[in-house]
């Protein structure tokens, strides 16, 4: 199959209804999203989601987020739909969160992987939400990386990794927060949230009174642990190289970052750093990549999955500064442990 890359410089492009039509008939296709580029197909159509498994290679049980352009459109795929969601829908919606509630009937299994609930986001980028007008249904989109991969931010990823098997990626550009979407399940007594992004857990709790963070954000799923959402337990966010995560205060962990650049260099180790504006002046080597400032976690978190896949095909170990996991340092700590396979050092004061 061949894959057309089409430009896509406003949301009335050509391209952009010809993607949308092509979702409503049962292909495959590429669409930028604030976040990270997704994989869209028709939600409504069994036949057409399980293309997405295929292309990515995801686990079958691993279930899809549901993609609409309008929060009616939102309310119908959920039964019963509480209060609590709409208070969410009208505060951060369109944008970066993903609601988590029961399911509609009329939802293929093919997209909740048989749960009875069902995840909906409505996008905030531009093309994205022409593109769900045109295709007129919901568009079923995880990621569009192989699976197990760092989630794509610009169409040169979704490219590299999807050449050959889908028709169609529309190029918007880099992605705007660059790690994907808050995702926060309504089921319970209490909001969980079990992926964090650039809607924090404080920007929620401000909406909702308290909310929960699931366990696994921050560590490894326990043996034989049941997950509140399938995706956290496989393996994440993996570049071509090892990835090493280093905690503790800015001074330490970069002495510590230099020392083992220094003797990974020595065994013949090609080796990064990824460094921020406040620690970049600590090393001493031209090894370092400036992922962004570490008081704005947004800022890391936009170049992290950029940075893990150029510097990955180049490098056999990339070596990375933890911050503090609060505010959207939640969401970069999340990430960055993922691809790290949670091979982390903390350093005592
Ligand atoms: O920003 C984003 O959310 C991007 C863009 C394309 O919108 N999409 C994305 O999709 O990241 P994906 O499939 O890569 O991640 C969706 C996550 C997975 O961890 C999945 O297990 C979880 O959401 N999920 C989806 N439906 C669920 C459900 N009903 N219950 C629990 N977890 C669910
Ligand atoms: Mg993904």
């Amino acid at each position: 199959m061949k894959t057309e890359v089409i430009p896509v410089e406003n949301p009335f492009a050509e391209g952009v209804i010809r993607a949308g039509q092509a979702i409503e008939a049962g292909q495959l296709v590429a669409f930028p999203t604030e976040t990270v580029y997704g994989l869209g197909a028709n939600g409504l159509d069994g036949k057409a989601v399980e293309q997405i498994f295929l292309a990515k290679g995801r686990p079958q049980d691993n279930p899809l987020i549901l993609h609409v352009a309008e929060p009616e459109a939102a309310l119908a795929l959920w039964d019963n739909p509480p209060q609590s969601a709409k208070r969410l829908m009208e505060t951060f919606w369109p944008g970066p969160l993903t609601i988590i509630y029961k399911k509609a009937a009329h939802i293929p299994d093919q997209v909740t992987a048989g749960l009875d609930s069902v995840a909906v986001r409505l996008p905030a980028h531009p093309v994205a939400r022409e593109m769900i007008r045109a295709a007129g249904v919901p568009v079923a989109a995880p990621s569009a990386n192989l699976s197990g991969k760092p989630s794509p931010t610009t169409a040169a990823h979704v490219l590299a990794d999807m050449d050959g098997r889908i028709p169609m990626i529309l190029d918007g550009g880099s992605a705007e927060y660059g790690v994907e979407s808050t995702v926060v399940s309504l089921l319970g007594e209490e909001p969980v949230i079990l992926r964090p992004g650039a809607v924090t857990k404080e920007m929620l709790e401000a909406v909702l009174g308290g909310v929960q963070v699931a366990d696994s954000i921050l560590s490894p799923m326990a043996e034989g642990a049941v997950a509140a959402s399938p995706g956290m337990k496989y393996k994440h966010y993996a570049p071509n190289a090892r990835v090493r995560v280093f905690c503790g205060r800015p001074e330490k962990v970069s002495k510590e970052v230099q020392k083992q650049y220094n003797s990974a260099q020595k065994n013949g180790t090609n080796c990064k750093i990824l460094a921020t504006e406040q620690t970049k002046d600590y090393y001493s080597t031209n090894g370092i990549f400036l992922l962004g400032d570490r008081e704005q976690p947004v800022t890391l978190c936009k170049n992290l999955f950029a940075a893990l896949r150029d510097l990955g095909d180049e490098a056999d170990l990339i070596l990375a500064e933890g911050i503090p996991p609060v505010g959207e340092g939640l969401a970069y700590m999340n990430r960055l442990l993922r691809a790290a396979g949670f091979d982390v050092v903390y350093l005592q004061d």
